[in-house]
């Protein structure tokens, strides 16, 4: 192409700098995401600085509120959860403490008890150090909801899977009763993602999403993200950068990148999940298997109905007779990574009891829904077959430690 960009003036100094900041008018569409990573821009007079800080007029004035990368992203994902608008953060727990700040009010949080441990912990400190109020229940369906809302309740959060239980939460019946209340309904939808579930949609007021998971689905980036109607949205954003949290653009741009595949990954991964949580229901050294999947999963004709025959997400867990038998089986993948998170091409084993609920003892371990034998299994898109062999093998081992 001919270089038709005008040349900065100035000397040698002058043009390193300036000549850095003259972009090409482009006219041709691209196909791939485009990135912008300048962390300020300029404007025609001060006034147009001052209106863009103040939000008087739409546009980008300065990174930590906003980039062109970041606005790909939000509308990407209002668009897949067919909400109004979006927004990305630094992390999905930054992604989780704006939504709620913003919609709990000075009111009080009932939170499922079946929570992800960084967003116990979470809400934990800001109980502790902040005065928010927050009540646990278990929190699966609308006669639940009922039974533990009470009038000084003015949020209630659950997620869609839980973790590592894999409880399916019925959505549209708790948004229904959020509703005849009228309390916001937050739901945390990573383990499921938007391919499966769209709980804007089944009426929740906010979804939010670690998009670190399947979103951005190549364990390359940490981000989170929020959707909702546009008056949350704007107080989502406020939030997100007076906290200094927003997603920066080579982030924003690897979410939109990840998220062009979201489908064939959910495909794949919920493929491979089914045939392993079936190889695993199918020994005897397992005594249970829980995968929204399996005909005698709780919630199989909900999850069914719910995620619209998309399949049933690549978690799952089980358990193996004791912590000897279970660190063994862990220890001895050699297809499935030792490691936390979730919802990448690899896949990823973890022993909660070693890992993640360390700190708790066997009593704890039971109350959170694990067992010192449990294991919990990432499932990635990589050959059916090598993953169910290093099942198999790994299976052995354990039984050998026995
Ligand atoms: C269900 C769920 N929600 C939220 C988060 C937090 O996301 P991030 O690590 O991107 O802050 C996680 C992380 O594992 C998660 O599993």
């Amino acid at each position: 192409m001919e270089p038709t960009l005008p040349r900065p003036g100035g000397g040698f100094a002058t043009r390193a700098v300036q000549g850095a900041a003259i972009v090409p008018e482009v006219t041709q569409k691209p196909v791939g995401p485009a990135i912008w990573p300048s962390a300020t821009w300029a404007m025609p007079t001060s006034a147009d600085v001052g209106d863009l800080l103040t939000d008087g007029t739409p546009g980008y004035v300065y990174g930590r509120y906003d980039n062109p990368t970041a606005t790909t992203l939000h509308g990407l994902v209002a668009s897949l959860h067919e909400a109004p608008a979006a927004w990305a953060s630094a992390s999905g727990t930054a992604a989780i403490h704006s939504v709620m700040s913003v919609l709990k009010g000075s009111g009080r949080i009932l939170s499922t008890s079946r929570l992800y441990g960084g967003t116990w912990a979470l809400l934990q400190r800001l109980a502790n150090e902040s005065g928010w109020v927050v009540d646990h229940a278990d929190l699966l369906t609308a006669d639940d909801v009922r039974a533990t809302l009470s009038d000084d309740h003015t949020l209630v959060y659950l997620e869609t899977l839980a973790n590592p239980s894999t409880a399916v939460a019925d959505i549209a019946g708790m948004a229904e009763v959020c509703r005849e209340r009228d309390v916001p309904l937050v739901v945390d939808n990573t383990f499921a993602s938007p391919w499966l579930c769209r709980p804007y949609e089944l009426g929740a007021t906010a979804v939010v999403e670690s998009a670190t998971k399947y979103l951005a689905g190549h364990g390359d980036v940490v981000a989170g993200v929020v959707a909702a109607d546009t008056d949350v949205i704007a107080a989502v954003r406020h939030h997100t950068f007076e906290l200094g949290a927003s997603l920066g653009p080579f982030e924003a741009w690897l979410v939109v990148r990840g998220i062009q595949t979201l489908p064939l990954r959910m495909r794949a991964s919920g493929a491979n999940a089914l045939a392993v949580a079936r190889t695993l229901a199918a020994s005897d050294v397992v005594a249970g298997v829980r995968y929204p999947g399996l005909e005698d999963h709780p919630q199989h004709a909900l999850a069914n109905e719910m995620f619209g025959g998309r399949g049933h997400g690549g978690v799952l867990s089980f358990d193996l007779p004791d912590r000897v038998a279970a660190e063994g089986f862990a220890d001895a993948c050699r297809v499935f990574a030792r490691a936390a998170s979730l919802g990448g091409t690899h896949s990823l084993v973890l022993h909660p009891a070693s890992t993640s609920h360390r700190q708790l003892d066997d009593a704890a371990l039971r109350a959170a829904g694990l067992g010192p034998g449990t294991i919990r299994l990432a499932v990635g898109i990589e050959d059916e077959q090598d993953l169910l062999d290093d099942v198999q093998q790994a299976l052995a081992a354990a039984a050998d430690l026995r």
